[in-house]
């Protein structure tokens, strides 16, 4: 953006921010008021201890809203009166994990969803009063954006929730595009080593940035969470990592070659897992035998059971089982910085780039985003996307796993609150990157870090291989 007329930025960045707003919600009741009835029972029951019911999203979105943009988000006054402070308590997802809030008194789904509205008119007036530069976290619209990335993460985790929903389909998206690359599956990109700027932004005052003059150089994201912060120099030795995702057919061999028995690809944690579990492949599929020819693969996707699309990036893997993968691949997970080295890093010009295709925010022609498709689509769909250096599909399609922990960047700070970060540092989890079809495009960015327990796989992750050079 080069700042000329501020009124004119002004209202500009009001309109994109309201937009967003309202593209989140209609993800939000596309998900559930549009396929749901209030009364209808899945709306309101668990359909998986890992998940909420869908009436507590919808009632959590509307109090994140509530604290943020309608208490805190005024333009001139610190804290005014919110819509329904008294509600804070049930749905903070500390106080009451997700195995146990079907049993809380929640508002009903017709209620939730008023409060969500009433929250939104009182959010919007302060998006028209708002000038945007009077403290930090109004800064460059900041609040807004952290609460449209916040409904949109939300929006995923829902997509996931109707997922492990049992009976019939009710979400229904055009298939994704067709292969123009073929034969990418397998194949790996050499990446000669440099030092690159990982992550994003400073840790002062955003505010400041306006009076530099400046406008944001390619590796500033306005709207980046505590965790992508600060920018920091890192290097980078030579590696490979492949061109696309690892393929359900490339998966399959590994799950016919009897990779599940096969003790020692497995890590201590992983072994015990699947076998307390049971695992013998990936979420939903099924093994269908045949007495003339191979077994086939059939899978269920959003309650549809389909045979399972060779060329598409394998989809609900844990942590364990792309690393057991990889190991009898004779490869490796990537880290965090070289997946993000790969996805931002131009050698030609040596700068540090928002996404691998440049500096524009991702279209249709880039990446499989906002749940256009509700599946990935095959590798090679997205050649406007790659790299430079030809890696396809970094953004949308499947979250990735990375062999790294949480932790902050060196200079982090907590902002605007710790839970949303720092609480994690330092647990058990296990990076992603990436983002997936589900992910809208206001959360998808090569610097967001994602993170889950390393045994989880009912979120849309996948993976890709790396080497040492
Ligand atoms: C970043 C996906 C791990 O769902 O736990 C939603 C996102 N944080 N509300 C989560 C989040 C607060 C978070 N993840
Ligand atoms: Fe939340």
């Amino acid at each position: 953006m080069t700042a000329t007329d501020p009124v004119t930025d002004r209202a500009a960045l009001r309109r994109r921010l309201a937009a967003e707003l309202e593209a989140a919600r209609a993800r939000t009741r596309a998900l559930t008021h549009d396929v749901f009835g209030p009364d209808e029972p899945d709306f309101t029951r668990q359909h998986s201890p890992l998940m909420s019911p869908f009436h507590w999203d919808v009632a959590h979105i509307a109090n994140m809203e509530d604290f943020w943009l309608v208490r805190r988000g005024a333009a001139d006054t610190d804290l005014v009166d919110g819509v329904r402070e008294d509600l804070d308590h049930l749905y903070d997802a500390f106080t009451n994990p997700r195995a146990g809030r079907t049993a809380l008194p929640l508002l009903t789904p017709a209620e939730a969803r008023v409060y969500g509205e009433r929250v939104r008119e009182r959010a919007l007036a302060h998006l028209d009063a708002a000038s945007f530069d009077e403290r930090r976290t109004l800064a460059g619209g900041f609040l807004f954006g952290m609460i449209v990335q916040h409904e949109q993460q939300h929006v995923e985790t829902m997509l996931a929730t109707h997922q492990l929903r049992a009976g019939a389909p009710v979400l229904h998206a055009d298939p994704p595009p067709a292969s123009v690359v073929p034969g990418l599956a397998g194949t790996e990109v050499f990446h000669p080593g440099a030092e690159f700027l990982m992550g994003t932004g400073d840790t002062e005052p955003s505010g400041e940035h306006a009076d530099r003059g400046a406008g944001p150089s390619s590796s500033e994201e306005p709207f980046a969470l505590d965790n992508e912060k600060p920018a920091h120099p890192v290097r980078v030795a030579d590696f490979w990592l492949d061109a696309a995702p690892v393929t359900n057919a490339e998966y399959a061999r590994f799950v016919d070659a009897g990779g599940y028995d096969d003790r020692s690809l497995w890590s201590e944690a992983g072994w015990e897992h699947i076998r307390a579990e049971g695992w013998t492949a990936p979420m939903t599929w099924e093994r269908v035998s045949r007495a003339d020819g191979p077994p086939r693969w059939f899978r269920t996707s959003f309650g549809v059971r389909e045979e399972i699309p060779a060329d598409q990036p394998v989809l609900h893997v844990c942590f364990h089982e792309a690393a057991a993968y990889a190991a009898w691949a004779g490869k490796r997970l990537p880290t965090e910085v070289e997946w993000e080295f790969a996805a931002r890093y131009d050698h030609a010009s040596g700068t540090t780039r928002r996404f691998p295709w440049g500096d524009e925010d991702p279209t249709p022609e880039h990446a499989n985003l906002d749940q256009r498709h509700l599946q990935p689509a095959p590798v090679g769909a997205y050649p406007a996307g790659a790299s430079p250096r030809g890696v396809h599909q970094l953004i949308g399609d499947v979250w990735e796993w990375c062999d790294s922990g949480f932790e902050g960047y060196p200079g982090f700070e907590p902002f605007p609150y710790k839970e949303y970060s720092e609480v994690f540092f330092g647990g058990d989890f296990r990076m992603l990157r990436g983002s997936s079809f589900g992910v809208g495009t206001p959360n998808a960015r090569t610097t967001f870090r994602n993170w889950d327990l390393p045994i989880r796989r009912q979120i849309f992750s996948g993976f890709r291989c790396a080497r040492d050079a």
